[in-house]
């Protein structure tokens, strides 16, 4: 999705949107630009492609400025192409935007304006935006962009600079995210915090409807009646190390490997030892509200969907509670049914999912209790449930999910432990005995770590291969489901996912040389039925991995190669399973050369539809 940076302050403002746009690239784009104010003059350099193509263009030809904006951009009207690209302006270039979100009435804006005699450059909705301010300045480009954002419908976050109206930025937002970053002496505006981690941990988090206007002199908020408001600021806990790859060769490789730190931070605090009991206070949702809860209902998207239907299996089989795992683009549309009794749970890392964020707004016109696990302190999503349980995972640069993933199930473990205290489904006995076996889930993930190069061997054989299926059964069908999406988002090759008991119902006709199976086959209840899969493929001539525990035996006979983990309880399996298949498409993607980081076509967060 599409990311916006803007500075003020003493410094050259050029590096620093740059380099702020370096830190939005995670977010997916095809284009980027920046507009810089040298002397009261707008400069404006936009490229079709990566940000280091807009840095040659700079280096060739130098801007300088006080203060400006920046944007990577998304296509979402008008193709990826140089004058697609922001920053847009108005007929006369003194009025210039940056825009992430759709605006859905903008044939008709044009069509008006036109007629108005505004003439444009672009087939961007973004531009209208420029031209609105244009027609409504009367000298304050605050109460200009008031003005503007009163005809559009639909999402935006916008970030507008005026050399009519000098030495401020004018933020306006309602749907994607905007974050005021205040500095020493020097503001910004960003789309999220990562750009600002390296100048300030001091933001402010505008809500929908909201105005920020940031000048040299400090930062103010308005709503878009004019209406001062006194925001909180907000004092972020990640730094900027936490940002950086810390000499991986990928930020995918370093989150990767941070999963074990992950699961340890975000049990800290929340579990007890002695009593095994489990403290969840800080959802903010009393027992009694939760002893209340007779449905589950699991709203996602993505590998936080497949984080979901671990939960299903963890919630179930410890509080006794039915749940559903439901796609949030499927369910917003859905004649869904629900009561003040159901529990609904968005799970989203980064608490901006334009899907999920409208399914959890439909879903609260029918009052139940709703909790979100996002990863992101104050994200829309987390401040629009009744309760946010926070995954400690620190900043997730890759765009492919691997440790925010593992810090949702950790979650939605110690969720499924708390409702099945309060509901009285599980002992004190057995309440210990789960709790000491998550503590020892971290250094299970170290072990498997270790053996990361016996796993980047095994990924170079199937570096040429373009087809991919990968079985599992019970809690382990979601770690089939999210192994295939891995493989499929980093190396580009085709990965299908199926319960093993489906094979037989047309997918075991794929079977041939050429479609190895990736098999999840822990100890577990299903263990014999997953061996009777292997067999059938086996029968078929068909390659076969295993994903297994280290103390199997049997399966080395049964399989072509066997990665072993540590063998765990048997509804955790998951936090093992999973890692060896992050690491096995990650080595694949890196092999084939593709962009590990930045996926081509996909974004970080998907905050339009
Ligand atoms: C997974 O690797 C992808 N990044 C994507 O599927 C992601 O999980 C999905 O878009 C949901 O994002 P969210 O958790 O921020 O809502």
């Amino acid at each position: 999705m599409c990311g916006i940076i803007g500075y003020i302050g003493p410094k050259s403002v050029v590096p620093i949107l740059v380099e702020g746009l370096k830190r939005l690239e995670y977010r997916g784009y095809d284009s980027a630009g920046v507009a810089v104010v040298d002397e009261n003059q707008i400069n404006i350099r936009r490229v079709h492609g990566k940000i280091a193509a807009l840095e040659k263009s700079l280096e060739e030809s130098p801007l300088d400025g006080i203060y400006g904006v920046g944007h990577t951009r998304w296509a979402t009207h008008g193709r990826p192409c140089e004058e697609n690209a922001h920053p847009h302006q108005d007929c006369t270039g003194s009025v210039v935007v940056v825009h992430n979100g759709i605006i859905e009435n903008y044939l008709a804006l044009k069509k008006k304006l036109k007629k108005e005699g505004h003439t444009f450059r672009t087939e961007t909705d973004t531009e209208i935006i420029a031209h609105l301010v244009e027609k409504y300045f009367k000298g304050s480009l605050e109460e200009a962009v008031q003005r503007a954002v009163q005809d559009l419908d639909g999402a935006y976050a916008v970030a507008v600079i005026s050399s009519k109206d000098p030495e401020k930025i004018v933020a306006a937002k309602v749907g994607p995210p905007i974050v005021v970053g205040l500095g020493k002496k020097e503001f910004f505006i960003s789309s999220d915090i990562n750009p600002l981690l390296s100048y300030t941990q001091k933001v402010v988090f505008l809500e929908d409807g909201e105005m920020a206007v940031i000048e040299p002199t400090g930062a103010n908020f308005f709503d878009f009646k004019g209406k001062v408001l006194e925001k909180k600021v907000h004092h972020l806990s990640w730094s900027r190390l936490m940002a950086e790859k810390s000499g991986f060769k990928h930020f995918m490789l370093k989150e990767i490997f941070e999963q074990p730190q992950v699961v340890r931070d975000t049990l800290k605090g929340r579990v007890f030892l002695d009593s095994g009991k489990i403290c969840l206070d800080e959802i903010g949702v009393s027992p009694e509200l939760f002893k209340k809860t007779e449905r589950v209902v699991i709203i996602a998207c993505g590998t936080s969907y497949h984080a979901g239907l671990v939960g299903k299996y963890l919630i179930e089989a410890m509080a006794q509670i039915p749940v559903d795992i439901e796609f949030a683009s499927e369910y917003r549309y859905r004649d869904f049914i629900l009561d003040k009794k159901a529990l609904v749970i968005v799970i989203s890392q980064s608490g901006e999912t334009a899907d999920s964020l409208a399914a959890l707004r439909i879903i609260k016109e029918m009052k139940p209790l709703t909790l979100s696990i996002c990863n992101a302190v104050n994200s829309s999503i987390a401040r629009e449930t009744d309760g946010v349980l926070y995954t400690h995972a620190g900043p997730e640069i890759g765009v492919a999910a691997t440790k925010t993933y593992s810090a949702q199930i950790v979650a939605l473990a110690l969720l499924a432990m708390h409702l099945a205290q309060i509901k009285g489904r599980i002992d004190e006995k057995a309440s210990l005995a789960l709790i000491e076996e998550l503590g020892r889930i971290p250094h299970k993930m170290e072990k498997i770590l270790n053996q990361a190069k016996s796993i980047e061997d095994l990924a170079s054989k199937f570096v040429s291969f373009s087809h991919f299926l990968y079985l599992g059964r019970g809690v382990s069908f979601p770690v089939a489901l999210e192994g295939a999406l891995k493989l499929k988002e980093i190396s580009y090759i085709h990965a299908e996912a199926y319960p093993g008991g489906e094979m037989k119902h047309g997918p075991i006709a794929l079977i041939e040389e050429n479609m190895p199976t990736m098999a999840i086959v822990p100890r577990d209840r299903v263990y014999a039925k997953m061996l009777s899969n292997i067999s059938e493929i086996k029968a078929r001539i068909g390659y076969i991995l295993a994903v297994a525990s280290e103390d199997d035996k049997e399966i080395e006979e049964r399989v072509d190669k066997v990665i072993p983990v540590p063998s765990t309880e048997p509804l955790f399996t998951p936090f093992l399973t999973t890692l060896p298949l992050q690491l096995f498409a990650y080595y694949i993607g890196a092999m084939r050369g593709a962009d590990v980081d930045q996926p081509r076509n996909l974004a970080k967060s998907v905050t339009v539809e």
